[in-house]
């Protein structure tokens, strides 16, 4: 089924849950999209797993595009969005317009998203008056990793956990088409997607969301360096490829790879013109 952002919606009207990975490659997104997966987000992540950066602040338009024009290449029924980077949108409406017509136009991606509630609901609102569909992320926002003073849960005071669900309400009468519920406790997140009528989709924010996100790294336990208590290993791919690499090391030490059933033949008599 092909998935659009008309389904992500309906999807919560037959009570359907949603589930997303991030990808940031053509063959990642290939393997996902032959999956029932309903979304790919290029994610801003791609700064900290794909690009060795300590956070996402360093992530540019011309990443995004780079990385969201070969997600899009190996997809055919996946809905993707990418992640509008760290002040790409925070200056002026304009700009804000600008790329997000530049990351549609030279990615084919079906949709962006952007971190942040009132703060930013011209710039949600500009966008999609531009006709590019926009999806929400509230709660733990990394691009204000200065701001809140690190990676924490968010929303646990009576004022955070209120301003979470107004801005919700806010980005829903923006028109936006989904929204992302990053590491909040779980009832917020229960409360927050009761009082909309989009889908939200959780990261660290437990199963009342109307979906989930991970990133594709931590779920198949490809960093053995970090492992966030909201990440369920679902597959050890990181082993997998480990031992895989292992052995091609030993094979090629050993003489054995490549066998002849991986080499080329040629005919003697032009062989023996070499000599
Ligand atoms: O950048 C990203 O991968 C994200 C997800 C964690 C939701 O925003």
């Amino acid at each position: 089924m092909k998935n659009t952002v008309v389904t992500f919606v309906n999807s919560k009207k037959k009570e359907q849950k949603l589930s997303m990975l991030t990808a940031y490659d053509y063959t990642m997104a290939k393997i996902i999209d032959g999956t029932e997966i309903n979304g790919i987000l290029v994610g801003d992540s791609l700064g900290m797993v794909t690009l060795g950066y300590d956070s996402t602040l360093s992530v540019t338009v011309e990443d995004m595009i780079h990385h969201g024009r070969a997600v899009v290449r190996g997809v055919k029924n996946t809905l993707v969005v990418v992640d509008m980077p760290f002040m790409s949108y925070h200056n002026t409406l304009a700009e804000a317009v600008d790329n997000a017509g530049k990351i549609i136009k030279q990615t084919q991606a079906h949709a962006v998203k952007l971190e942040g509630g009132r703060e930013i609901l011209d710039k949600v609102k500009g966008i999609i008056n531009a006709q590019i569909p926009v999806m929400g992320h509230l709660g733990l926002t990394p691009q204000s990793l200065n701001i809140m003073g690190g990676f924490k849960v968010q929303g646990k005071s009576e004022e955070a956990a209120k301003k979470i669900i107004e801005d919700a309400k806010l980005l829903e009468e923006a028109g936006v088409f989904a929204i992302v519920l990053e590491c909040i406790p779980e009832k917020l997140a229960d409360l927050v997607s009761k009082s909309i009528s989009i889908p939200t989709i959780g990261i660290g924010s437990g199963a009342g969301c109307d979906g989930q996100i991970l990133v594709y790294q931590d779920m198949l336990n490809m960093d053995e360096d970090f492992k966030p208590k909201f990440v369920k290993t679902f597959a050890d791919a990181g082993l997998v490829i480990k031992e895989g690499i292992k052995k091609y090391v030993d094979q090629v030490r050993d003489g054995d790879f490549p066998a002849v059933e991986h080499t080329f033949t040629m005919k003697e008599e032009v062989l023996e013109k070499l000599y």
